[in-house]
């Protein structure tokens, strides 16, 4: 066995034990010497059959919806499935484990059927796969509230993904953040049905010019360290209008081919075997054509059961389907009818997507094509949330000062997020204080580390003109897995010693700015100590420069929070990751805030700017609408600064008159607008009529009703400047 493998087997093992915790990832490691997991093999031939091109993905120009897939595939499919065995459609059902540089499911020769090859994730392709640009992560993108910039990013990564021979991405993660200590909160875009809806359906839209995108995890995934076992409980109301309507967006709108079920049970089934959730939700009422695969190694617990459901790939290798879903059929047990479902749902996905499991021709670029780190860079720069800035702290004019002082360990460090499945290994990556000393200029840049200070250290903050101290999370404090990984946060404060760093930094120096660092919503004791607060997020691999340009004022800051930043951990729902059962209730985030008017640290939605803006004239294109209608809502925006700038448009609608529970206010609609100095522009937005609608338990159906509803537009969900109002009248 050469070294390469070996190399590969380790990593492959590192990676589910990262995933899995000692004792899973254990498992899946003696799965991987028993030959289970086969780390190398050579790719499957040629595929002789012209409805399965040999090199298409790359080429590949218009996003694929699953809805442009007609007839012909159907009869194409036919036709396979009459020619296919049993055995034949059953291994297209199972993963093969991780060979040759991505996680597989069977080619079959005989037909000319490629296999998938899948690779993750959401910041860029997996270190499974070699290196690869490392965009910041998911929920930095979100707070640049630019679904058409995500289209972008998501088809850069989908190109490099392909570029390595996958043909599915195992990405967007779309799992609503209920709480903000949820160890993947990274992954995601944040607490917003809505807003993670709209960024999903953008990420997938560019990622399926190349390949088969999948939103994961469905559904309500959003606690770590209980995660194989837990069994979440929701009522079907908060089930159907806050877990799931971003997945329904990415289904319907984004055309999504794939889905991937969630290791977790919800109401008592776990979703791999949840008829409810596969059948009855996705695939009957929203129509979903692609296929389901199931979370990997231990996600999957039954033959019969994951079959009736509706879960179409058990990955990554076969334990319940394989042998046993072939027994299950020969014995009568499991009808033919449900292979032949999921059979055709692969078949039709590799058919409408043109996949092929060859590396693509002409080859393209394999790694970090100069493009894409312009991207990663761009990403970063309309990530960043400046949250506060008292008395002009920032930006640091390079021509007024002589000195900064650079504070902490994280400033040398390029943060770039978890390291479970999402990781990513760039070539090179530029941290806070590189990114600092290249475009300080004159200016005398010293680094003091952090914690503990020294006296030395204390000096040099002392004495210089501005300190800037970089602090937050990392891999060890938020992430993938649990128990013997990060998982779960424990708290919303910063890492050990970080508070009294900044505490002190703040007491010797009176310019005092923090960049923090993470994946979700942090607590400040010393907000108001300090003069300035970046949220930086994990940046990706230039993040280090976009923190610079903002520091210095050459990119003027235009990011907002796609989550709340409460006070205090009290201020929110109860978060239990250690109980094997917890239920949902219909509030969180600003929606609870706001219901239990609670005053946030900083409120969902909200973001400051070198340049300001105002709000007026607030035009409804109706004061009516019927229940299949759409409102025209313009306002203009006018940018009364000096300095150009991007403003985030937010609309939320409140309901007035409601039969049922509502929450005091829900984001409907948002755009992303630049402005150069004194430039008004009228900001077009739309509420569709049936957006409004809950879901009536009663009737099992969803309800406009004929109500008063409000329209409140401004820069972020707690200053709502316009107000205007419209009723939904029943149709005559
Ligand atoms: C994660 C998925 C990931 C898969 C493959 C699982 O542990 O939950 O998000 O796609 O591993 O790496």
């Amino acid at each position: 066995m050469g070294g390469g493998r070996g190399l590969l087997e380790r990593t492959t093992a590192a990676v589910i034990r990262r995933s899995f915790g000692d004792v899973l990832g254990g498992l899946a490691t003696l799965a991987l010497a028993a030959g289970l997991v086969v780390p190398a093999a050579p790719v499957a031939a040629e595929s002789p059959d012209p409805a399965f091109p040999a090199s298409p993905g790359g080429a590949l120009l218009e996003p694929i919806s699953m809805w442009s897939c007609g007839d012909a595939v159907e009869r194409r499919v036919d036709a396979l499935l009459r020619q296919m065995t049993l055995a034949e459609k059953v291994e297209q059902m199972t993963g093969s484990g991780f060979i040759d540089g991505a996680w597989r499911t069977p080619a079959n020769a005989r037909l000319g059927i490629p296999g998938f090859a899948m690779l993750d994730g959401p910041r860029g392709v997996s270190l499974m796969a070699g290196r690869a640009t490392s965009f910041p992560v998911a929920m930095a993108r979100a707070a640049s509230w630019d679904t058409e910039f995500e289209e972008r990013v998501g088809e850069a990564i989908g190109a490099e993904a392909r570029a390595k021979g996958a043909n599915v991405l195992l990405a967007p993660t779309v799992n609503l953040l209920r709480h903000p200590r949820w160890g993947r909160a990274q992954e995601t875009y944040g607490e917003d049905t809505y807003h993670v809806g709209r960024m999903g359906v953008g990420f997938v839209r560019g990622a399926q010019r190349h390949v088969v995108a999948s939103a994961k995890h469905h559904a309500v995934n959003s606690i770590e360290d209980t995660r194989l076992v837990l069994d979440v409980i929701v009522d079907e109301r908060t089930l159907r209008e806050v877990y799931l309507p971003h997945f329904r967006m990415i289904v319907q709108e984004g055309g999504v081919g794939s889905v991937m079920a969630a290791y977790n049970q919800v109401n008592g089934q776990y979703c791999t075997e949840n008829v409810h959730l596969l059948r009855q939700i996705l695939k009957d009422d929203w129509g979903f054509l692609g296929f389901v695969e199931s979370d990997w190694f231990v996600a999957t617990h039954s033959t019969e059961l994951s079959l009736i459901a509706g879960l179409d790939i058990e990955m990554p290798v076969p334990v319940y389907y394989g042998d046993p879903l072939r027994g299950a059929v020969e014995s009568g047990v499991s009808p033919l009818t449900l292979v032949d479902d999921a059979a055709r749902r692969v078949l039709r996905v590799k058919l409408c997507f043109g996949v092929s499991d060859a590396l693509p021709e002409p080859p393209t670029p394999r790694e970090q094509p100069a493009e894409h780190l312009e991207l990663a860079l761009e990403a970063a720069r309309r990530s960043i949330v400046l949250l506060q800035n008292e008395g002009g702290t920032l930006p640091l004019d390079r021509a007024a000062l002589s000195s900064i002082a650079v504070v902490g360990d994280l400033a040398m460090t390029a943060n770039l997020g978890d390291l479970g499945s999402s990781v990513v290994e760039p070539s090179f990556a530029v941290s806070p204080l590189e990114g600092i000393r290249a475009l300080a200029g004159a200016v005398s840049i010293t680094w003091v580390p952090g914690p503990p200070l020294t006296p030395e250290g204390r000096a040099a903050i002392a004495g210089a003109d501005a300190a800037v101290v970089v602090a937050g999370l990392g891999p060890e404090d938020e992430g993938e897995g649990g128990s013997s990984d990060s998982g779960d946060r424990l708290d919303l404060g910063l890492p050990e010693g970080q508070d009294d760093l900044i505490s002190t930094v703040a007491g010797l120096n009176r310019r005092t700015v923090v960049v923090l660092e993470g994946g979700s919503a942090i607590t400040m004791p010393w907000v108001a100590d300090v003069g300035a607060v970046v949220m930086a997020w994990y940046p990706g691999q230039i993040g280090g420069q976009a923190i610079a340009e903002v520091l210095f004022g050459d990119i003027n800051p235009s990011g907002k929070l796609p989550l709340s930043f409460p006070w205090d951990e009290d201020d929110l729902p109860v978060f239990d990751n250690i109980a094997p059962r917890v239920t949902y209730g219909f509030l969180h985030g600003y929606r609870w805030l706001d219901a239990k008017r609670i005053e946030p640290l900083f409120p969902f939605g909200f973001g400051q700017s070198y340049t300001a803006y105002a709000y007026t004239n607030l035009t409804l294109s109706r004061e009516e609408m019927g229940p299949n209608d759409r409102l025209q809502v313009t306002a203009n925006v006018t940018n009364t600064g000096r300095m150009a700038g991007d403003e985030i448009v937010q609309l939320y609608v409140s309901y007035h008159g409601s039969r049922v529970q509502r929450a005091p206010k829900d984001l409907r609609a948002f755009a992303r607008v630049h402005l150069e100095p004194s430039e008004t522009r009228s900001v077009a937005l739309e509420i569709a009529a049936g957006d409004l609608a809950y879901w009536d338990v009663k009737t099992g159906g969803w309800q406009v009703e004929p109500i008063e509803y409000g329209v409140h537009v401004g820069p972020s969900s707690r200053d709502l400047p316009l107000q205007g109002r419209f009723r939904i009248v029943p149709v005559k």
